[in-house]
């Protein structure tokens, strides 16, 4: 391993160029050493090359967000989203012009794809080079093998709608997973390709590790546009377009439904690894998950308890809009001046979409007791899995009482 070198002479360029900056030799230091564990030489130098930002004509945002997250650990800042490197990643943000349900669907789609297939990639790779990154408790090839299947099925429906892939017809496994890896790449744009590497920052060497940002990315990917989604259902709620409302309802809760297939894909996790690397990701909670937060505050308006706990303190911003009049689905409903709360298909579809968060709940926490133990400390400051147990109770909406979750929901 080479030290650091190439950023050391890209800062002592008189006008260093944003776009020369060797991300590559960076994140191939912190994948081989763990960001917890990479040496102070590194970190110094990357420090050096901060300094430089605000003097770099053009647009540094990205390299700015990058050079945040590999020195969020020394900075004293490592928290959820520098972890996942959320911000360097293309996740659906809220649009409202006309027609864009459908782009924001593609971009989710788009980058769910992305994610599954470098984290197939890694695994067929780790197979068989052991230069691969993370070479610490490999998973046995049972292991490996069930954890492809399973990401396998979670990565093809959006693959079949994009158009990417259609009914796979391949006979063997191993080929449709090289064709599903050759179809991705073929279409990843130069900015697609750094947004997947510096977005692959672990904290330690552990080949779990990658499977699990992979998973956390990949499902924040979905409450994005689902929270996206829930925005435009309160408009069209308030527009008095129920029809519209309870559609696009239904077909968040199928998204959500359909993004379930992530679950038994992270729990191919092998509990000695995750119980490895986890002290290393202290500080970084998904209770720290804005799009989580902005999706349940968005069906209905936390109650005080909830709002005055680390719940929601762990997620100021969002904390912020509530406070300051955020409008849920229920609020709208309630203001509607029809009778929209009357609407057969709307309620249907809260009951639908309401059934699936829940079964998201009850799987979340079932694999966290699985994994943890039924009385365990979380990371974000909470008591771990007997927080989980009451968060999942919290209802959805004021307005309905969905059907219970499916008792057999399997992580
Ligand atoms: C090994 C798997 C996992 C374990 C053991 C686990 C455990 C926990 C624990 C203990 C908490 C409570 C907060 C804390 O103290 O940290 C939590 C919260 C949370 N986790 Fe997970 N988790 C896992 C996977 C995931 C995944 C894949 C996601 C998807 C993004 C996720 C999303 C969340 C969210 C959104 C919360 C906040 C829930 C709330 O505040 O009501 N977790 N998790």
């Amino acid at each position: 391993m080479t030290g650091p070198d190439a950023v050391l002479r890209w800062s002592a360029q008189r006008r260093p160029a944003v776009e020369r900056f060797p991300y590559h030799a960076v994140v191939i230091a912190y994948q081989h050493n763990g960001k917890h564990f990479v040496p102070a030489e590194w970190t110094q130098a990357l420090t050096t090359a901060r300094d430089q930002v605000p003097h770099l004509n053009g647009d540094n945002r990205h390299l700015s967000a990058f050079l945040a997250g590999t020195l969020d650990k020394v900075d004293g800042r490592f928290d959820y989203r520098s972890y996942l490197g959320l911000t360097l990643l293309p996740i659906p943000t809220l649009d409202q012009t006309p027609g864009a349900a459908a782009s924001q669907l593609a971009r989710r789609d788009r980058l769910h794809a992305q994610l599954l297939t470098d984290l197939i990639a890694f695994e067929l790779r780790a197979a068989t080079d052991d230069k691969t990154p993370l070479p610490q408790m490999r998973p046995t090839s049972a292991v490996a093998a069930k954890r492809l299947r399973h990401a396998l099925r979670a990565v093809m429906p959006a693959l079949q709608r994009l158009s990417y892939i259609d009914e796979p017809t391949t006979t063997s496994e191993i080929d449709l997973l090289r064709r599903v890896i050759a179809t991705v790449n073929l279409d990843l744009t130069p900015e697609d390709r750094l947004a997947l590497q510096v977005s692959m920052l672990p904290v330690h060497t552990i080949h779990d590790e990658w499977m699990f940002i992979r998973v956390l990315q990949a499902f924040e990917t979905t409450f994005a546009l689902l929270a996206s989604d829930l925005t435009q259902i309160i408009t069209a709620v308030q527009a008095g377009h129920t029809p519209a409302a309870a559609t696009r309802l239904s077909a968040a809760a199928s998204l959500l439904r359909e993004s379930a297939t992530l679950w038994p894909l992270l729990a191919t996790i092998q509990p000695a690894a995750f119980h490895a690397f986890r002290p290393y990701t202290d500080g970084a909670s998904a209770i720290q998950s804005r799009h989580y937060k902005i999706l349940e505050s968005l069906c209905r308006r936390p109650d005080a308890n909830r709002l005055h706990s680390p719940a929601y303190l762990s997620v100021p911003e969002v904390r912020t809009a509530i406070t300051e009049g955020q409008v849920s689905l229920d609020d709208a409903l309630d203001a509607a001046q029809q009778p929209a709360a009357e609407d057969a298909f709307l309620a249907s579809a809260m009951r639908g979409f309401a059934a699936a968060i829940n079964q998201w709940r009850q799987t979340h926490y079932r694999l966290a007791v699985r994994i943890l133990g039924p009385d365990r400390t979380g990371t974000g400051y909470t008591q771990g899995t007997p927080y989980l147990n009451d968060a999942r109770h919290e209802p959805v909406f004021r307005r309905c009482r969905p059907t219970p979750p499916d008792a057999g929901g399997k992580a």
